[in-house]
């Protein structure tokens, strides 16, 4: 079978890395891909940059003209974006295999409005919350005075991550809120702003996939969203990531099914919302029960780097079977070693950082799966492309043999003014 990816980063190298290991893959296509993709497919660099009309058209017709059979989509934008609805428009793509929700479904993650609404209609376990717009922003002044501190304020649409606001002072979260509606702070992704009150607990994902009636719950990750050590420093995609998470444990593990996972999965069927992909459930561990921080639509980045490598199943014939509704049917195996990734990061990242390194000692590494995200093959070298560059997966029966196993392949990779975090997983091992 033919296979297109769309995407260009860690988490789609990972899934390509593990779908090209199917007897069931014959072609496998990565749109645009990076250097990494082009080890294990074919990367399409001027296919998947844009998800406009002209764009979407460009991925059908290279669908027809390939024979691609199933189609992954790796990040939130072309979900987004409509790629699902567009393609299962067209009459003769409308029985294409695609692993991703369409744009109603896409709401859970590209408005923290729909999503508040949607938990609060099914029951699903969230921080308390009030979407307010610019005419409302008195009541949203008041509101804010209401809560008790700290507030986190966020902005309804996508915002590359850095929509999130988490005020100390009822004065700082006011001048906030305006410079959010007033001043569109983040475009129109702030033109509604949800106040949520804070939850405080310990964080971890879990990952579903599901056909829209069936689902499987796929390894949880803890993803290092910060910068610096000790969680300092600004938020960042994803530093690192380790699965399986200790403190989820069955009995968690067991509340995150039954109050999060079912009643999400029914919600969809309720609203007549046909989802067939990843869910990505972002919680709070408060006091041992799970709350839900965030939807995303898709894996995430680097949790992927992590949870791919413990599936032991071929994934191909289970991504059909998302894609097919036929999920009822597959039973996962998992790998009880731990996984833990170190994402090497360009000097100067999250903020403005050079490209064009060359890295250099992939050879020498024998310890670890690389997986690349921001690079970018030029004349038989590898160049760095972006500002999360490699994630560096080891395992191991432990996690310190799994980070052992990480940071003795990151030492071994080299290219001028490379960061990584130091302290992947050592406050799990200190648990
Ligand atoms: P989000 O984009 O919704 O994932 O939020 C980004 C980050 O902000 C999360 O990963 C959390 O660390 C933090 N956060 C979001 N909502 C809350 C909340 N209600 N309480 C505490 N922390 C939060
Ligand atoms: N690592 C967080 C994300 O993929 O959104």
């Amino acid at each position: 079978m033919n296979i297109l990816i769309l995407g260009a980063g860690g988490r789609e190298h990972a899934l390509a890395w593990k779908i090209s290991q199917s007897t069931e893959c014959e072609q496998l296509f990565v749109a645009p891909g990076n250097a990494g993709t082009s080890l294990v497919a074919t990367n399409l660099p001027d296919l998947g940059n844009s998800f406009d009309e002209a764009g979407k058209k460009q991925i059908a017709d290279f669908i027809r003209e390939n024979d691609i059979q199933l189609l992954i989509v790796g990040p939130e934008a072309p979900l987004v974006a409509g790629i699902t609805d567009y393609l299962k428009q067209l009459d003769d793509l409308k029985d294409l295999a695609i692993v991703g929700p369409g744009q109603d479904g896409a709401e859970l993650e590209g408005s923290k409005d729909f999503a508040k609404a949607f938990m609060e209609k099914h029951k699903i376990p969230t921080a308390a919350s009030k979407t307010f717009t610019k005419d409302t922003l008195e009541e949203g002044m008041s509101f804010l005075r209401s809560r008790k501190l700290p507030i986190v304020l966020k902005a309804d649409g996508l915002a590359a991550g850095k929509g999130v606001i988490i005020s100390p002072s009822y004065e700082e979260a006011e001048e906030t809120l305006k410079e959010m509606l007033v001043d569109a702070k983040f475009g129109n992704a702030s033109h509604k702003v949800v106040i949520e009150d804070y939850l405080q607990g310990i964080e971890l994902s879990v990952f579903v996939l599901t056909d829209g009636k069936d689902y499987v719950i796929l390894p949880e990750a803890k993803d290092y969203k910060r910068i610096g050590e000790q969680d300092s420093g600004p938020n960042t995609g994803g530093m690192g990531a380790v699965s399986p998470v200790p403190f989820a444990d069955q009995n968690f593990l067991d509340k995150v099914e039954e109050r999060i996972v079912k009643p999400t999965i029914e919600g969809l069927q309720k609203d007549n919302i046909d989802y067939r992909g990843f869910i990505f459930i972002g919680l709070m561990n408060v006091n041992g029960d799970p709350y839900v921080i965030e939807y995303n639509v898709r894996m995430g980045d680097p949790e992927t780097q992590v949870v791919i490598p413990r599936i032991e199943n071929d994934l191909l014939p289970i991504l059909l079977a998302a894609a097919r509704q036929n999920l009822s049917t597959v039973q996962l195996q998992l790998s009880q070693d731990i996984a833990t990734t170190v994402v090497m990061v360009s000097e100067g990242y999250p903020g403005a950082y050079a490209k064009g390194k060359k890295i250099s000692g992939f050879d020498a590494v024998d310890s670890a799966q690389v997986f690349h995200a921001g690079t970018k093959a030029k004349d038989d070298q590898v160049l760095t492309n972006g500002g999360r560059v490699l994630a560096i997966t080891g395992k191991g029966k432990s996690i310190q043999e799994a980070l052992q196993n990480s940071y003795q392949a990151v030492e071994k990779i080299q290219w001028e003014g490379l960061y990584y975090r130091k302290d992947i997983g050592q406050d799990l091992m200190a648990l």
